[in-house]
């Protein structure tokens, strides 16, 4: 499902999160947006997803003009936002986590559980504790799960905000093989990230956001060798506690 946005403003009062950015992600593309804290990636994607109605500006799904519809009539179009922070409902089972993601997309019953098989089978670790609550979760296990949440949707188009916040390596890499290989089964994906490294390794297109524009946009491989990025993004990485070198 192809995705285009353009010349996309947002404002909250007098803050202008987003101002004029236009950006487009091919039908079986891996695409991401990385750019620094406040530079409006998730007003973005709210706006590209109905949770907040753009100032001005197009979005289209396979040319269809969706500007400012409301999520809960895009999900079952195929449209899906995993959110930055994961949302999960910390009492909910794993089971019932998931079936939230199937009837926001208003599935059937017999449907529900023909998606379930289908999602459990790719998140072994989901599979095996159904009946756990999602808050007992590690950080890992419980943004697998937001995801997996997204997958029972059945996206055409997934938007991931941030997958990577907050997750130690071993779990970064594990969720970044995921989304991997769902692009490379050919679902249509929109990546924000700030894990630039990793974000560019994975997508095949980038661009980088700062302060509510486009700033510079590339094939990911180039993107990755860029002096101003390489400089202002992808300095060398330091533990925040020891002050090691950690990339
Ligand atoms: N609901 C809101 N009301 C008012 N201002 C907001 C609201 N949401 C975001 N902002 C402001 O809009 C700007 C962009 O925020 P946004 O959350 O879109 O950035 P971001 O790139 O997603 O940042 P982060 O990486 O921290 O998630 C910031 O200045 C932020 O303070
Ligand atoms: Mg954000």
């Amino acid at each position: 499902m192809r995705l285009s946005i353009d010349e996309l403003h947002v404002s909250y009062g007098k803050v202008r999160a987003v101002q004029g950015v236009s950006l487009g992600v091919d039908t079986g593309r891996l695409v991401t947006v990385i750019g620094t804290n406040g530079a409006g990636k998730s007003s973005m994607l709210h706006a590209v997803s109905g949770m907040v109605r753009p100032t001005s500006g197009k979005v289209t799904l396979d040319g269809d003009d969706i500007t400012g519809k409301p999520y809960h009539k895009l999900v079952p179009r195929g449209l899906v936002l995993v959110p930055e922070g994961r949302q999960l409902v910390a009492g909910l089972s794993v089971e019932d986590t998931l079936m939230l993601g199937a009837a926001a997309a208003r599935m059937t019953n017999a449907e529900a559980h023909r998606q379930m098989d289908d999602v459990l089978s790719r998140f072994p670790i989901l599979a095996e504790r159904l009946k756990e609550r999602a808050g007992l979760l590690s950080g890992g296990q419980a943004q697998m799960l937001a995801l997996a949440r997204g997958l029972m949707s059945a996206p055409r188009l997934l938007l991931l905000d941030e997958p990577s916040l907050g997750l130690a390596p071993r779990a970064v890499r594990d969720l970044f093989a995921m989304v991997s290989e769902l692009a490379r089964q050919g679902l249509t994906i929109l990546m924000v990230e700030q894990n630039v490294r990793q974000a560019l390794a994975i997508a095949e297109y980038g661009y980088v956001m700062d302060s509510g524009r486009i700033i510079l946009e590339g094939q990911a491989g180039e993107l990755a060798t860029n002096d101003m990025l390489v400089a202002s993004y992808l300095g060398v990485a330091r533990d925040e506690k020891t002050g090691e070198e950690t990339a």
